[in-house]
């Protein structure tokens, strides 16, 4: 038994900064950032918090899929960092939309989705849960160093989230972890501890954009090959691609290392930048509003990011 799933939703702070607005407060140009990423504004969180649009996502998505919070049998929110290191962002979530089932999060930076997308296969294998709500939020604003414009630009806030229910819509499901903290890293807090040798941490966001940019387009290619293989299928048979969005370039370069056509794939990069985990979810719910999914298509998600870390799935809509 696997899953399907049967409701989505997003939500993202209200304020949107374009290029130009970055551009009169960091040494950019609108012209660097959309011919290098495909960037034309990003969502940045002025009052709202992370559990604010976590929230209100994961009650679109509840609605969307017609059910009641008091269904869910579990609760996973895939996050860089919630509101407070505990409780977890899934508890608060809990909380605020009524749920009495357990919560937790899940880190694994831009993969964060699809990691949550196995760890509830293994629920739906074992019988476990019959309803597993999944959001994947980032306050991505929050972790970036402002000075830094190599950085900063790229990134957005947002989240996504998806119902899932017992089926056999998951055809095949890959991740995959290789451990190494130099091409991506977020300090965590050093506290105040008297005893502690190290200095103060950064807690911004480094990241050695070549070496990121050359696992993501080789991750992305191997993942979803692999993926659409083990179900059975040839690249021809994809439907749509939903893959993350960190960079419009790694995208299209990527494109060139497998055969589905072009107009597969789906973007919104142009809006939203780099949402981490929530990129994927926020495409998705995206597509599903605008009713381009059908009963049957068959989908590839694939994602990628710091761990480093990757995932890719198919999906039978
Ligand atoms: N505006 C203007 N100039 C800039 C900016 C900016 N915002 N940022 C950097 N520059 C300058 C640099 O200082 C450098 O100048 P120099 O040549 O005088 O030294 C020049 O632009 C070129 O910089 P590069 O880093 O070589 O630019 P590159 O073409 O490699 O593009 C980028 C950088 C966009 C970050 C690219 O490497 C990339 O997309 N990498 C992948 C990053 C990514 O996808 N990360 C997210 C995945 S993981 C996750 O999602 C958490």
């Amino acid at each position: 038994m696997s899953f399907n799933i049967i409701g989505t939703g997003s939500a993202w702070p209200r304020c949107s900064k374009s290029n130009e607005e970055l551009s009169q407060i960091i040494d950019t140009s609108d012209e660097w950032i959309s011919t290098r990423t495909g960037i034309k504004s990003r969502h940045v969180s002025t009052g709202e918090t992370i559990t604010d649009f976590a929230t209100e996502a994961a009650r679109r998505a509840l609605e969307d899929a017609g059910i009641e919070p008091g269904e869910l049998d579990l609760i996973i929110c895939a996050t860089a960092r919630g509101e407070y290191i505990t409780p977890s962002l899934a508890c608060l979530v809990q909380k605020r939309i009524g749920a009495h089932c357990p919560a937790f999060d899940l880190n694994a930076a831009c993969t964060g989705f699809l990691y949550a997308l196995d760890v509830s296969l293994c629920y739906f294998e074992t019988d476990r849960a019959k309803k597993i709500l999944i959001v994947a939020a980032e306050a991505m604003s929050k972790l970036l160093d402002w000075t830094d414009r190599a950085t900063c630009v790229l990134f957005g806030d947002g989240a996504g989230a998806a119902v899932l229910s017992e089926g056999d819509g998951l055809l095949s499901i890959k991740i995959r972890a290789s451990g190494n903290e130099e091409p991506l890293h977020i300090e965590n807090t050093e506290g105040n501890c008297p005893f502690s040798e190290r200095g103060a941490a950064t807690q911004f966001l480094k990241m050695n954009g070549k070496d990121v940019y050359k696992f993501a387009v080789s991750s992305m290619c191997t993942d979803l090959q692999e993926v659409i293989r083990g179900a059975g299928l040839t690249q021809d048979d994809i439907d749509f691609v939903v893959p993350h969005q960190a960079n419009m370039r790694i995208i299209e370069t990527a494109k060139k290392g497998l055969s589905i056509a072009p107009e597969k794939y789906r973007y919104n990069i142009d809006r939203f930048g780099n949402t981490s985990s929530a990129s994927v979810p926020i495409l998705l719910d995206e597509l599903n509003q605008a009713g381009e999914l059908k009963k049957g298509n068959l989908l590839a998600l694939a994602a990628f990011g710091g761990g480093l870390t990757s995932g890719a799935c198919v999906l039978r809509w």
